[in-house]
C-alpha cells in the first residue's frame, strides 16, 4: 500500500509540468472528495505507515532473539548498500515525511501558503515554486528522494519474498524490476525541485500572483 501511494502521489505531482491550473484543480478535487474519502485515505495511510514501523521493530527483535548473541564477525560484505542502509534510510524518510507534511499540508513551514488561491482552488503550483526556490529545502528533498530509491529498491524486492512469490527463476528479474521502479520514481520526484531550481516553471503565472520567489542560488 505504501508503494502504491508513492506511485500515485508521483503521478499526481507530475501534473506540475502540465501547468498551474491543472495541478491546482487536481489538488482541489482531492481535498473535496465526497464522503470524507480524503480522511479515510489519510487514516489508512497513517495506519499502514505505523504498521510498517511496528512490524519492522518486531522483525529486528525476533532476528536478534534467534541469533542469541551478536555475530563475532560481521560477514555483511556481500549485502548490498541499500540493504545495509534500510534502518538509516527508513529513519531519514520518516523525518522527511514529518517535515513534508508540515511544509505542504499544514503549512507550518511557511504560513503564507494557506492564503494563496487560484480562483476557488488552493494554489498548489505557487506553493511548490516558492517551496523549492529555497535551495536548502530542495537539497533536503533530493537527498530524501535518493534514500527513498535505495529503501524501495530493497523493499520492493522483499515484498515478493514476504508474499512467497520470489522463486529462484524470478529472483533476478524481481531484483532488476524493483531497482528500475525505485530509480524511475526517484527521477520523477526529483524532477520537480530540479525544474524549479532551473527556473523551468510558468514565470508569467508566478509574476501575475505578485510574489516572485527568490531566484535559485
Ligand atoms: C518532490 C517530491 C514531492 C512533492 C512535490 C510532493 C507534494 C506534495 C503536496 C503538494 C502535498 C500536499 C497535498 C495537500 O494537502 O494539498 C503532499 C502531501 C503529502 N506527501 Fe508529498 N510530495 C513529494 C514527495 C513525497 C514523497 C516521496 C512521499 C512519501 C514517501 C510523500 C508523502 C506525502 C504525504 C504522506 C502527504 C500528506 C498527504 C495528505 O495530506 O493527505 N510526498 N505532497
Amino acid at each position: 500500500m505504501l508503494l502504491g501511494f508513492v506511485v500515485l502521489h508521483l503521478l499526481g505531482n507530475l501534473q506540475f509540468f502540465a501547468g498551474p491550473h491543472v495541478i491546482n484543480e487536481y489538488g482541489s478535487k482531492l481535498r473535496h472528495l465526497p464522503f470524507g474519502l480524503l480522511w479515510v485515505m489519510r487514516a489508512g495511510l497513517f495506519f499502514v505507515a505505523v504498521m510498517h514501523i511496528v512490524t519492522t521493530i518486531m522483525l529486528v527483535k525476533a532476528n536478534r532473539a534467534a541469533k542469541g548473541q551478536g555475530y563475532a564477525f560481521k560477514a555483511s560484505v556481500q549485502s548490498k548498500v541499500a540493504t545495509r542502509l534500510m534502518a538509516l534510510s527508513g529513519i531519514v524518510l520518516l523525518s522527511y515525511i514529518v517535515f513534508h507534511i508540515l511544509h505542504f499540508t499544514t503549512h507550518n513551514v511557511d504560513a503564507r501558503y494557506s492564503n494563496w488561491m487560484d480562483g476557488e482552488d488552493h494554489d498548489v503550483y505557487r506553493m511548490l515554486v516558492a517551496g523549492f526556490s529555497n535551495v536548502a529545502i530542495s537539497v533536503f528533498y533530493i537527498v530524501a528522494m535518493l534514500l527513498l530509491a535505495m529503501h524501495l529498491s530493497h523493499g520492493a524486492a522483499s515484498l515478493f519474498q514476504t508474499l512467497g512469490l520470489r522463486t529462484r527463476k524470478l529472483a533476478c528479474c524481481l531484483g532488476c524490476t524493483a531497482q528500475l521502479l525505485a530509480w524511475v520514481l526517484c527521477a520523477g520526484y526529483i524532477s520537480i525541485p530540479v525544474a524549479v531550481l532551473a527556473g523551468q516553471y510558468d514565470t508569467a503565472y508566478i509574476a501575475s500572483k505578485g510574489v516572485v520567489p527568490a531566484p535559485a542560488k
